[in-house]
């Protein structure tokens, strides 16, 4: 099994860091356009291995896309991260060429692959990873949910004062502040619903809190954040080399599900061999089909923003 991760910046980084330790593939490629950044991130990683006790062999590339042929799964974090009181959406402009550019030259060698989107925004350059390589929309995949979800279960667990994994809570919609919906109501504590053990006003703050979730590690950081979003690339990368089918919210390609078309929106999915494989339908009541629709609409208008760049 063979992954390549582009972009070497913190996410990249951090995201082949979680691959290599898992032993996920024997080789893993860590590419990126800067003179020497990978090559010097790959061997330092290299250089736990005997500490930590993995065989996965680590590959820096500066901008060589040969060294990533054959490639089963390639995560794309390449691009600009946001700076303290900027949107992701506000990084379009820059990122869409960057991504445009590594979807074509990881396509001239890995035409097989399965593509993992976490540059931003990330609901349009996973639309845009779909519309230009033009792969089957099942092997593109955006990491945005799986990350929100995995933040929402965070602040649920505040609150509960219990494991983040005894918890079960998705995030669905757009990867952004404004786009996304924790789906409180669905949320459970094992199988109980988490209605049962808060009120309505801490309800509401871990709504908030999740949705500004990015915005405030980069209000604290002075940079995007690296260590969940990287986990969050690397969970995914595990579901479809182990072909766990486990259930992630990820940016797919609609076709009527939830209601949308000729968009990529986070929803349910099992993630396996094949990328994504099964939407599930989560049944939405009336006001969260409605947030779910004005989330499409945003994303939908940035997405327009491709066509004039
Ligand atoms: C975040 O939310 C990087 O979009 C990513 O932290």
């Amino acid at each position: 099994m063979k992954v390549t991760v582009v972009g070497a910046g913190a996410v990249g980084a951090t995201c082949a860091d979680n691959i290599a330790r898992k032993e996920l593939c024997t080789e893993l490629v860590l590419l990126d356009i800067k003179e020497g950044l990978a090559e010097g991130k790959a061997q330092d990683m290299m250089q736990t291995a005997a500490l930590l006790g993995f065989d996965t062999k680590i590959v820096g590339s500066t901008n060589d896309y040969a060294k990533t042929a054959g490639s089963d799964v390639v995560v794309i974090t390449s691009g600009i991260p946001r700076k303290p009181g900027m949107t992701r959406e506000e990084l379009i402009g820059t990122n869409a060429g960057i991504v445009k550019g590594v979807c074509e030259n990881i396509l001239k060698y890995s035409p097989n692959t399965i593509i993992i989107v976490i540059s931003n925004p990330m609901d349009t350059m996973t639309y845009l990873a779909l519309t230009s390589t033009g792969l089957p929309k099942n092997r593109i995949i955006g990491m945005g949910g799986t990350l929100d979800s995995s933040r929402f279960k965070y602040q649920l667990s505040q609150h509960l004062g219990c494991s983040p994994s005894d918890l079960n809570a998705v995030v669905v919609g757009g990867h952004g502040d404004t786009t996304m919906i924790p789906l409180i109501r669905h949320a459970t504590w094992n199988s109980a619903p988490v209605s049962n053990f808060l009120s309505a006003d801490q309800q509401k703050q871990i709504v908030n809190d999740t949705m500004v979730g990015g915005a405030t590690l980069t209000k604290l950081i002075g940079t995007s954040a690296w260590y969940a979003p990287g986990a969050a690339g690397a969970a995914l990368v595990e579901s479809i080399v182990r072909d766990q089918k486990k259930l992630f919210t990820c940016c797919v390609s609609l076709d009527g599900e939830y209601g949308q078309k000729d968009i990529c929106l986070g929803v349910p999915v099992t993630i396996g061999r094949n990328g994504w494989e099964k939407v599930l339908d989560f049944t939405l009541n009336a006001d969260e089909q409605a947030e779910f629709n004005k989330s499409a609409e945003a994303v939908r208008s940035m997405n327009e923003v491709l066509k004039t760049l």
